[in-house]
């Protein structure tokens, strides 16, 4: 096959990924992601934006340094000051590549940035100019491109390709277009851009605003796109981007229908799904296509009944082609040995603090509940792991009154080697739990999201809750786990504040909700 018939898979799950409202991963935290999206073998990884903020800086700089194989990616505005940042931290790379963009629509050139066509056409040059310095690898992005004039993004797009850009890609910002949209734009940007020209790689980036962003991308295949780009899970801004493990299977399943040629290791998909909603803070959704939890799940007799004669009846992947492992069950007489035996099964690695941390939490619940699932542990170790800086320890919690008057909780925690006892009073257990916790760490956060999730059924039941947290601009996310509601939420609590009160400094204050 030549090489345009190669589809590139070229992922922004630690850039545009990241974006979405409440992620904040760590340098170490994306440096995990990149080794395990380097595993999934993705041919290109958008490390970040370099230029955005130290921690971003660091962030590429350290993945550009340790992570080999796929080609190391740094976004960057269409500003010589972006582009030089992204080159500095992208030293050390293998395989390097600068990502320059600037808009193209009106409503950006003239509410956003203030500038006329005429100055973002000679900006995009000169990005991609000064791009080329360091670099032969330089992708040009017009962005929010679909709601452009599209004669504008072609001659942009064209000149581009004549400063030295390698990759023009098209992005659909806001998840704008529709497939048949998409495949004309991409066909005028194939023939007029490309225009035969082997060097040159066709690229497409959606958004999911309208839940079209898979569909777009594989569409725009036909269209002659060599590339797509997309988040593991489908995070990123608003309704997300395109997830990537989708495109993945769906060209790998429908080999038929896409002539072109992968080179991802699909048994790595569910590792990277699970590791990115666990450093994210992002829960999966049940019915996730691919890697949510009910994807080969079968509920009806009737599907039943086909799956155990031939999994092929309701099955259109096998579920070991995308890393989905045998449900493990562990118990109360479970181990160290079994535990470890268990989440080292499940690709996950800890360290001993980690470990140690994540084992006591097991057996407390295990003597609750009897049997954890796989699920269950992998909730437990995300819970645990990654906490080492914190400011509060949970201790208890303990909540009185009902229906007809307010509940007030009591909550227990550890600071340094002190108990205290922190009771508040609220409307509901789970507010009053909240304001107690808000009133021990001291800070003005408002909670802006919360979700339970069951991770088992039953009476008994197992369960996860998520929680979005804000002080002043920033959001913090926590997650927890129990058998009990109250008590798994006072532990999500208890994870978003610490990172509230550690990553940014403590917020003194009053008694905003
Ligand atoms: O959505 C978008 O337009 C982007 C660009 C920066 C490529 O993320
Ligand atoms: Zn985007």
């Amino acid at each position: 096959m030549p090489p345009q018939d190669k589809l590139i898979i070229f992922d922004t799950t630690l850039r545009d990924g990241e974006q979405a409202p409440g992620i904040a991963l760590s340098p170490d935290d994306k440096l995990a992601i990149a080794t395990q999206l380097a595993r999934l073998r993705v041919d290109v990884i958008e490390a970040g934006f370099a230029a955005s903020s130290p921690g971003d800086f660091e962030s590429v700089s350290r993945i550009a340094k340790e992570v080999t194989g796929p080609v190391i990616a740094s976004l960057a505005r269409a500003m010589p000051d972006d582009i030089d940042r992204s080159a500095d931290a992208l030293k050390g790379a293998d395989r390097n590549r600068i990502h320059v963009f600037i808009s193209t629509s009106p409503i950006h050139m003239e509410q956003m940035m203030r500038m006329t066509p005429e100055e973002v056409h000679q900006a995009a040059i000169e990005g991609v100019k000064r791009a080329k310095r360091y670099t032969d690898d330089v992708e040009f992005s017009p962005q929010d491109a679909t709601r452009s004039d599209i004669d504008f993004v072609i001659d942009v797009c064209r000149d581009a390709v004549k400063a030295g850009a390698t990759t023009i890609n098209i992005p659909d910002t806001v998840g704008y277009a529709t497939p048949d949209e998409f495949v004309a734009l991409m066909q005028r940007v194939y023939d007029e851009v490309r225009d035969g020209n082997e060097d040159v790689i066709i690229s497409t980036h959606c958004h999911n605003d309208l839940g079209l962003a898979v569909a777009n991308s594989l569409s725009a295949i036909r269209a002659g796109a060599r590339q797509i780009e997309g988040a593991i899970n489908g995070i990123g801004e608003r309704a997300g981007n395109t997830s990537t493990e989708e495109i993945i299977m769906a060209i790998r399943t429908r080999q038929d229908q896409f002539e072109v040629e992968i080179g991802a290791d699909t048994t790595q998909i569910f590792d990277t799904s699970r590791l990115v909603s666990r450093l994210t803070g992002y829960p999966i959704q049940f019915n996730k296509a691919v890697v949510g939890r009910n994807a080969f799940a079968h509920e009806s007799g009737i599907h039943q009944h086909g799956v155990l004669r031939n999994r092929e009846t309701y099955e259109i992947m096998d579920p070991d082609a995308v890393g989905h492992q045998s449900m493990i069950v562990l118990g109360k007489h479970s181990g160290r040995a079994a535990f470890a035996n268990a989440i080292e099964k499940m690709g996950i690695t800890l360290e001993d603090v980690d470990f140690q941390r994540a084992f006591v939490r097991f057996k407390e619940l295990a003597d609750r509940k009897g049997e954890i699932s796989e699920e269950g542990l992998r909730a437990i170790v995300s819970e645990e792991t990654g906490v080492s800086a914190t400011e509060l320890e949970f201790v208890g919690i303990h909540v009185e009154g009902g229906t007809d008057e307010d509940p007030v909780a009591t909550i227990r925690v550890k600071r340094e080697d002190a108990i205290e006892e922190y009771s508040a009073s609220g409307d509901g257990m789970v507010n009053a739990a909240f304001v107690a916790f808000r009133d021990a760490f001291d800070l003005a956060a408002t909670l802006v999201d919360y979700r339970v999730s069951p991770l088992t059924s039953g009476a008994d039941a197992m369960a996860e809750v998520n929680v979005i947290v804000q002080v002043g601009p920033t959001t913090f996310s926590g997650r927890g786990v129990s058998t009990d509601v109250v008590e798994g939420s006072a532990r999500a609590f208890i994870a978003a504040l610490n990172k509230a009160a550690i990553d940014r400094g403590a917020v003194v204050g009053d008694d905003g909700t």
